[in-house]
């Protein structure tokens, strides 16, 4: 038996591969479950008590011997193969380039992170509308101007026959979301929607065709104006900073009432005057109101029981506030040189 396994170690030492195919071989044939080093172990049974201890250990070493050899062949191969390759594996790596997130993204994320830790849910709703959820329930008289084609994009428009289906058109607001909200839930109603809307509009620096707004809504017993200015000045020191102040103007929107804009003190030169806020201290950032009994109505929720505040505003603007970029038709182009500008921001 120890003739045997010094002969198979005669042969394992001269034993030199001429391919990684070859070197493989010789694994299987020593190394492997059904090798000869196996076979061996499976041997020792029948070896006499007294040479036992000597024969083990010459198996054991054999094996040792073996795997050596092959890890040394195989490491000898390797580099044979790349030398002859021409691979230079001392050659930096290819760079890996991460994306970036799109400013609007950015600002949308902030955003929705302030309103739901105030508990407001997310809820979106179809880009193609009808005439009742973007305009009439949201009591827009039937000869408001924003129904007019200069504002709205119009895809099917009723020809004053009964008959026919109502307008169908994209929307101009995600209010419309909110309609649908209260149509399908009971008060308490906490949410917030974002999404893209849709507005004839001339493409320029300030105005664009498709924009990006959130929209709020909170109804409930009981819920008040004081309740709406101080969810604002929440919304607005967590987005511009501690020092942010508020201001509300009366305005007017159909389906508010009181309505009001909101403006925040400028972001650039905290209320001193700048060419930013035109010499005023003060960016208009939203709209806002407490809802007007007639929409509740129109929805189907008790204007008895219930009141409501809403408020909307338009993401280009505040990242344009946050970024200081100054023409809006820069979010649409997908130039890499503007975009990748934000690769730090999440
Ligand atoms: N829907 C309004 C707009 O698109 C914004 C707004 C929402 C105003 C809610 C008041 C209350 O301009």
């Amino acid at each position: 038996m120890l003739n045997k396994i010094s002969d198979i170690e005669k042969e394992i030492a001269l034993f030199l591969p001429k391919s990684s195919e070859a070197l493989e071989n010789f694994r299987i044939k020593y190394l492997g479950k059904k090798g000869i080093i196996t076979s061996l172990f499976s041997d020792f049974r029948n070896v006499p008590a007294v040479d036992k201890k000597s024969v083990g250990q010459a198996i054991n070493n054999l094996k040792i011997f073996a795997s050596e050899k092959y890890k040394q062949l195989k490491l000898d191969l390797y580099s044979d193969e790349v030398e002859s390759s021409g691979l230079d594996l001392s050659r930096p790596g290819t760079p890996f380039s991460p994306g970036a997130r799109h400013p609007l993204s950015i600002v949308r994320n902030e955003i929705i992170g302030i309103f739901s830790r105030l508990g407001f849910i997310i809820s979106e709703g179809p880009e193609i509308e009808d005439d009742g959820h973007v305009f009439s329930k949201l009591n827009f008289p039937p000869d408001h101007p924003a129904r007019d084609m200069q504002d709205t994009f119009f895809i099917h428009r009723n020809s004053d026959d009964e008959s026919s289906p109502e307008d169908i058109l994209l929307r101009t607001h995600t209010s419309s979301v909110q309609v649908r909200i209260m149509e399908g839930e009971k008060p308490p109603i906490r949410t917030i929607s974002p999404g893209r809307v849709f507005r004839n509009e001339a493409i320029s620096a300030r105005a664009h065709c498709i924009f990006h707004q959130v929209e709020g809504l909170y109804i409930d017993e009981n819920v008040s104006f004081a309740d709406l200015k101080q969810t604002l000045l929440f919304f607005a020191t967590e987005m511009f900073g501690k020092k942010t102040r508020i201001r509300l103007r009366p305005s007017y929107f159909p389906f508010t009432e009181p309505s009001a804009e909101m403006d925040v003190s400028c972001t650039i030169c905290s209320g001193k005057g700048c060419n930013v806020c035109k010499y005023t201290g003060w960016l208009e950032i939203l709209g806002c109101g407490m809802v007007d009994p007639n929409v509740l109505d129109s929805c189907g929720i008790n204007n008895k029981k219930y009141t409501g505040y809403a408020f909307g505003m338009g993401i280009e603007r505040l990242a344009m506030l946050k970024y200081r970029i100054n023409d809006l038709r820069l979010y649409f182009e997908n130039d890499i040189k503007f975009l990748e500008q934000f690769r730090s921001a999440f």
